[in-house]
């Protein structure tokens, strides 16, 4: 154990995906950055405070945070995402360690961000000669970071090989089915658009009091989480909306389908208006629109068991009675690709995808005319990832559905939308046909959006990372 705490100390480091809970809320940043220098248990290598927050600034400055003096004695709460991740990468570099495991370092941050994370790990594993493991589930990151790749699936070594042998002359089954999993390319399905809008919103605000300041003549200062958007969405279409973490896009949702107040705008449901509406009026809308969430395991009650969840919006909207309502709930597990053997399990007994099934069928339960989806995949492993991408392809179809389709993974939207609006602090800053938009993209936000996705190709990705 002394000679691992040696290597521990002076050898290895780890970055992880979610810098807030690896940093401690209650020192400053560089109180966190200095520790180990000042406290190190080899007495010889002991420094100096002067001289360990030397060091810390003159790392912090490496990484890239501005003004890097003053941002010393900030507390991590003060710091975005992508600064704490950076602050994250100093903390791992200031023992000078040999090697760097990196676990998920950029998959809770934007692909803008991501991209500035990923070059500065490539430069300091290059200036500071280290070695890195970078552990992900993005192969496109992967192939634009690694020089060599070791494919991992149930606890064992599937394949292992320089980037470009894996990527183009793969042996494995598993690495091929891999490969073939990630969305990319334009939508392979025709579009089944009608000339009749199913939503219509117009000057839609929502705001939020911001309880963290102080109040101004009695008033509390405004998020203003939806400002000002006016759209409108086909019977038939799938609408992609598209926006970095905080730009509003599940706020936009939620507005759409009256789950938060609307501060001010206009929303339509067909002829009819929602906005305005009280809740008991607001009850036969329900059963018309529906919304799947990110994580099915929060969504879904893990007291009840598949059978209950699904037959439950059926009794509620009178949609089935006791005698049908077996063998409705039958046909919907059908639909969604659940076994009916599983009929009476709990939630916590299925895997992720299998979850989100169970998510879907109840958000199809009652033939609504309008899904909101909300980051419905965000939270699966690519191969499953594609499974409920087809069956939301396939359940649109079949079910003449029309789809809000939120995501901040852009291969996804561009793989299942007609229609792309980009999202950006509350305000709509682009939208278009997918590919139009794709091709062609007019506002400066949405060009550094779509040049930051990582493509996985390593060939492609290296020149893409070089032109950026
Ligand atoms: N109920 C609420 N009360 C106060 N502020 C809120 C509330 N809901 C959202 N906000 C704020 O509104 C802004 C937009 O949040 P929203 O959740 O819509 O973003 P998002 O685009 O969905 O982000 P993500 O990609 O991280 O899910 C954020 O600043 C958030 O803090
Ligand atoms: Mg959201």
């Amino acid at each position: 154990p002394d000679r691992m705490r040696h290597h521990r100390c002076n050898d290895i480091a780890v970055i992880f995906q979610d810098p807030m809970t690896s940093l401690n809320p209650f020192l400053t940043i560089g109180e966190q950055l200095i520790e180990p220098l000042i406290y190190h248990p080899d007495k010889s290598l002991i420094q100096s405070r002067s001289k360990a927050r030397e060091r810390a600034i003159q790392l912090l400055d490496e990484v890239g945070i501005i003004d890097p003096d003053s941002r010393f004695d900030c507390y991590p709460h003060e710091f975005s995402g992508g600064m704490r991740q950076r602050v994250m990468i100093a903390m791992a570099l200031i023992t000078k360690p040999r090697l760097l495991i990196c676990d998920e370092p950029t998959t809770a941050l934007d692909v803008t961000i991501q991209a500035q994370i990923l070059k500065l790990i490539k430069k300091l594993q290059q200036t500071h000669e280290v070695a890195v493991i970078f552990i992900s589930h993005d192969l496109g990151v992967v192939a634009g970071i690694a020089d060599k790749v070791l494919v991992m699936c149930e606890g064992t070594i599937r394949e292992t090989g320089n980037t470009d042998s894996i990527f183009y002359r793969s042996q494995n089954e598993y690495t091929k089915k891999l490969l073939a999993a990630i969305p990319s390319g334009p939508k392979k399905l025709e579009s089944r658009v009608k000339p009749e809008n199913l939503i219509r919103v117009s000057h839609l605000k929502t705001h939020f009091n911001d309880y963290s300041k102080q109040k101004i003549d009695g008033k509390y200062s405004q998020i203003k989480a939806v400002d000002d958007v006016s759209l409108n969405i086909s019977r038939g279409e799938i609408l992609g909306l598209v926006g970095e973490s905080g730009s509003g896009k599940s706020t936009l949702g939620r507005s759409i389908l009256q789950l938060v107040p609307n501060t001010a705008g206009i929303v339509n449901f067909g002829a009819d208006q929602l906005t305005g509406l009280s809740p008991r009026q607001l009850v036969p809308w329900r059963r018309r629109m529906q919304m799947i969430f990110q994580d099915p395991y929060a969504s879904l009650n893990p007291r009840m068991t598949v059978y209950e969840t699904l037959s439950e919006p059926l009794l509620y909207h009178g949609l089935a009675n006791r005698e049908n309502v077996l063998s409705k709930v039958s046909e919907l597990m059908d639909e969604v690709g659940l076994a009916r053997g599983h009929m009476r399990k709990y939630p916590h007994e299925f895997s992720g995808g299998q979850r989100q099934r169970i998510a879907i069928g109840r958000a199809i339960a009652t033939k609504p005319e309008f899904i909101i989806a909300d980051e419905p995949v965000s939270a699966l492993d690519v191969t499953i990832q594609a499974q409920i991408l087809d069956l939301i392809l396939d359940l649109v179809e079949s079910h003449n559905l029309t789809m809000m389709f939120i995501s901040h993974d852009l291969s996804v939207v561009r793989y299942i939308s007609d229609r792309v609006m980009i999202l950006h602090q509350g305000v709509i800053v682009e939208e278009g046909k997918t590919e139009e938009l794709w091709a062609n993209p007019q506002d400066p936000y949405t060009q550094n959006l779509l040049r930051s996705i990582p493509i996985a190709d390593p060939i492609l990705e290296r020149a893409r990372i070089e032109n950026i």
